[in-house]
């Protein structure tokens, strides 16, 4: 059977032995009663690496990102993010019909925004035929960019400025950090509330983290999870997961990193991709095809071996634990020597 290469997204890790045997003997309690001493434990973890007073364990990137809108930005109030952000276009709409927020769509080159790009986009309270602005929301990364310190620095003055909270998505917040050589509190004392996800590049099954240092926010938090359906009982279990992929799979990401560029590099000797693979920042690699369509490359890679999928149009190749070091000479002479057949 031909050998295949799954690089359609870091979601898609599995579980190593050490991380089942983890999760296999975790001690358990309710965690509605706040009773589980491994998602405790989880969550204090995390509250420390983020320097963030609380923690709050929830079941996806998805629920983190929600109960941060419903809770930070609140019924009716714009929400300014880019306008490829994963609010607007993966979360199956639920920033509108749950949280009943307003999303304000910026566009901004890479997603990044900045205070420039968010000057003049802020309605104020007060005015009763408007509608508020209440909350920016950034994504670290997004689409494998990271913002810097100093951009988030200016977009927190900006805020601070306007009254506006500012919620981050961080679900590849480790990523981010390594890419900008900087530590995940370093970002995350810019945001009211930040999240990240457990279950992407650092390799646990299910969960993500949503944190802050509002005693207010923990409370109204861990409510709305409840409110959503999110409150898990017996979630020690994959907690235990996170605690693992903290202790042993944050440091390995330089290899997703170093492997992303490798492939990208590679892409950029061919004919067939439009990549800069300076732009490859962390473990995401986004092009465009040439002479063909995005969709039409993007299956007949998939025919080659190399899995991926199209996002916002581009095509999308994500590293992870998934694709070994040793693997990654094979991806390269497959795309080296690839011809794709024109549309
Ligand atoms: C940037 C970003 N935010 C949030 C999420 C949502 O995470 P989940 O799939 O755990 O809901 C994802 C998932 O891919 C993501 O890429």
């Amino acid at each position: 059977m031909k050998e295949t290469f799954e690089l359609r997204s870091d979601t898609f890790t599995l579980p190593s032995e050490g991380m089942r045997k983890a999760m296999y003997e975790a001690k358990v309690g309710d965690d509605v009663y706040h009773e589980d001493p491994t998602v405790k434990a989880l969550e204090e973890m995390a509250a420390e690496m983020l320097g963030k007073k609380h923690a709050v364990f929830v079941s996806s990137g998805s629920m983190g990102n929600l109960i941060g809108l419903f809770v930070n930005c609140g019924r009716g109030n714009e929400v300014l993010c880019a306008s490829n952000s994963h609010i607007i276009h993966h979360e199956i709409g639920s920033i509108a019909t749950i949280a009943q927020c307003v999303p304000i769509e910026i566009d901004a080159p890479n997603g990044i925004l900045t205070p420039v790009l968010l000057e003049g986009h802020v309605k104020m309270r007060g005015v009763y035929d408007m509608t508020a602005t209440a909350m920016v929301e950034v994504e670290n990364t997004i689409g494998g960019f990271p913002y810097t310190v100093s951009n988030l620095k200016g977009i927190r003055r900006f805020a601070d400025a306007n009254g506006l909270k500012i919620h981050m998505d961080g679900a590849r917040l480790f990523n981010a950090a390594l890419a900008e050589d900087v530590k995940v509190s370093d970002f995350a004392e810019l945001a009211d509330d930040v999240t990240f996800c457990l279950s992407k590049g650092l390799g646990a099954p299910v969960g993500s983290i949503l944190a802050s240092d509002s005693d207010e926010f923990e409370y109204c938090a861990r409510r709305t999870r409840k409110m959503l359906g999110g409150g898990m009982r017996q979630s020690g279990f994959l907690a235990a997961a996170g605690i693992y992929a903290l202790e042993h799979n944050i440091d390995r990401l330089a290899d997703d990193h170093a492997n992303a560029k490798t492939i990208a590099k590679a892409l950029a000797s061919t004919s067939w991709a439009d990549i800069d693979p300076d732009q490859v920042r962390s473990n995401i690699i986004m092009f465009n095809a040439r002479g063909l369509s995005n969709s039409s490359l993007c299956g007949q890679l998939n025919e080659q071996g190399i899995l991926c999928l199209t996002d916002g149009g581009m095509v999308r190749l994500v590293t992870s634990l998934n694709l070994k070091n040793e693997q990654v000479p094979k991806v390269v002479r497959i795309i080296e020597s690839f011809k794709p057949v024109s549309d």
